[in-house]
């Protein structure tokens, strides 16, 4: 391949330059001009919104790669098979923390983006809301997931099918997807006093009774929440009819549980990430970890994205809560994150003290510590 005479003409070194260099040096007009500018920049931004944005950190922690087009980006499993044979989509909307007044429109923007699966409790006092969207949707009920948990007041055997009738009835359904042990503890009808610390300690007479409600076609699947290995290990020592589908647990960048990762996909039990930004107490932490940071920027997502997509390139289903429109659109669109950044992020996550924002040990006043040997 043959230059152009000009390309060909153009000399690598200079001789001249040195001597060019220095005359500029000389010329005393040439050496103020940048200062003119630097002055002139300085003036113009101390009377202008930009000299915030420059002071900002946002500014200089933008990410300045453009915006990528992530239909390039490859896409993670949109379900997981449980041991039903049921598909449960890996990203769910959740609405724990999602107010009265507003868990109505989150749902509703949810359902319009393309979620299918809500995750919800009897607990968050907020099912009748998500009810009366459901039934004004045009979402037909078997392309929906529905989530419900088991409150710790409702463990007494006549109290079980009551407590899944009331938000059955609050959802508008005659059958839920999924029902959840909601945590590892009973209490006493009343308050927060635990009933009896055998039934605490041992769920097995609560879990026959979910069985029977399952074989009573009132639930498709059964599972667990807040379970340590130990309290799983309690449960499946006994003959049950029906295993645990699911166990819902805190996983995030702060308390990322790999060992119960580990153990639970060694045993065949699926986790759901709840508080999978470290719920509103520790998102804008999560956001602004700098590994999430560089690989959103890498691939030109949002932090958010890359936390949900992390969560389910974990092999885990996620549920982000959001009652913000554009935030519950971004929170669907999950991307295979690349194998060393996934193993960076996994890395960066396991290298500082888990940090907990869920543990109502000391509030509900137990005895012990709910997670305690996990
Ligand atoms: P909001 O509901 O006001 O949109 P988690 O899912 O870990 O429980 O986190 C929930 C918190 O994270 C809420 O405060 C929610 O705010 C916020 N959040 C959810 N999605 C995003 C997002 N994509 N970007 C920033 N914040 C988000």
């Amino acid at each position: 391949m043959s230059f152009s005479q000009e390309y060909q003409q153009l000399p690598t070194v200079d001789k001249d330059a040195g001597e060019q260099e220095s005359l500029q040096r000389k010329d005393p007009r040439k050496r103020r001009f940048p200062l003119l500018v630097i002055a002139i920049v300085i003036i113009m931004c101390a009377s202008l919104p930009c000299a915030r944005m420059i002071m900002s950190r946002r500014f200089w922690a933008a990410c300045h790669v453009p915006q990528r087009n992530t239909s390039t980006l490859a896409k993670l499993p949109s379900h997981y098979t449980l041991p039903s044979g049921d598909k449960i989509p890996s990203v769910a909307l959740g609405v724990w923390q999602a107010s009265k007044g507003e868990v109505g429109n989150a749902v509703k923007t949810a359902l319009t983006a393309g979620y299918r699966h809500i995750d919800g409790a009897w607990i968050y006092r907020n099912e009748e809301e998500v009810g009366q969207v459901l039934k004004a949707s045009s979402v037909p009920r078997e392309e929906l997931w529905l989530t419900s948990k088991l409150w710790n007041n409702f463990h007494a055997p006549e109290d079980i099918e009551t407590a899944l009738d009331q938000s059955l009835s609050m959802l508008g359904t005659n059958y839920l997807d999924l029902y959840l042990i909601h945590w590892p503890v009973a209490f006493k009808k009343e308050g927060n006093n635990i009933m009896d610390e055998d039934l605490t300690a041992d769920p097995y007479p609560t879990w026959q009774k979910l069985e029977e409600l399952v074989d009573k076609g009132k639930i498709r699947n059964i599972g667990i929440s807040n379970f340590n290995i130990r309290r799983i290990q309690n449960l499946t020592a006994n003959k049950l009819k029906y295993q645990p589908a699911v166990n819902q647990v805190e996983l995030n960048f702060w308390n990322p549980q790999p060992e119960l990762l580990k153990w639970s996909k060694e045993n065949g039990l699926l986790l759901e990430a709840y508080s999978p930004l470290g719920s509103n107490k520790q998102v804008g932490k999560s956001l602004s970890v700098p590994e999430v940071k560089d690989i959103a920027c890498k691939l030109g997502i949002t932090p958010a994205q890359v936390i949900i997509s992390w969560s389910v390139q974990r092999g885990t289903i996620v549920l982000p809560k959001s009652v913000t429109p554009s935030r519950i659109v971004e929170n669907l669109e999950v991307f295979e994150i690349p194998q060393e950044d996934f193993e960076m992020l996994e890395k960066a996550a396991a290298s500082h003290p888990p940090q907990r924002v869920v543990n109502p040990s000391t509030g509900w006043k137990l005895p012990f510590d709910v997670f305690d040997g996990q």
